[in-house]
């Protein structure tokens, strides 16, 4: 009798994990596609995404400019790794156009770090209000980026 009753869990939970297990098992595959997918450049664009949200809470106040300071270095260190990457669309530019692609693509990047010391500055001087304003710009800066270097998202 124990043994019936035993073959019947057994089975009722063999049920469950097939109807359970291939939700757990696509959001699996999926998270390593988008692993594998990430480029070098995406995940330091990463970095750069996570740095830009933690700044955005602690630039409002100037008790937090040790960790503003940090962070903001840490977006540096990500935006400089960044240069010395190619756009994945790079592959997609026609050959005869795709150096003045690339050079344009770093030049926006050197830019962009041009600021990031800006902002560096800022944040040592304590001058927050300016801080959050360079802040703002770097945005701006992200979004003409993706606009003309991944102009397929
Ligand atoms: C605040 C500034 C920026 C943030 C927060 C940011 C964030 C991101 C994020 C989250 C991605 C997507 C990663 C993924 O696909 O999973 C990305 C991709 C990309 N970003 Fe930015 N970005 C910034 C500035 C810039 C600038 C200034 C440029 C160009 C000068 C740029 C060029 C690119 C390119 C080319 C990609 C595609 C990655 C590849 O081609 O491999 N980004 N960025």
């Amino acid at each position: 009798m124990l043994q019936v009753r035993s073959r019947h869990l057994l089975l009722a939970l063999l049920a469950l994990a097939l109807c359970l297990s291939p939700a757990a098992f696509v959001s699996a595959a999926d998270k390593e596609k988008k692993e594998s997918e990430d480029t070098e450049l995406a995940k330091h664009m990463e970095v750069i995404e996570k740095a830009m949200k933690k700044l955005k809470k602690s630039l409002k106040s100037a008790d937090e400019n040790a960790a503003s300071a940090t962070t903001v270095a840490e977006m540096k260190k990500a935006s400089e790794a960044c240069v010395e990457l190619i756009p994945a669309y790079a592959a997609k530019v026609p050959e005869a156009k795709r150096a003045e692609f690339v050079e344009s693509y770093k030049k926006e990047m050197k830019e962009f770090i041009v600021e990031v010391d800006k902002l560096a500055d800022a944040v040592k001087a304590g001058k927050n209000e300016e801080a959050l304003t360079i802040h703002k710009k770097l945005g701006e800066l992200e979004d003409k980026g993706h606009e003309k270097f991944t102009p397929e998202n």
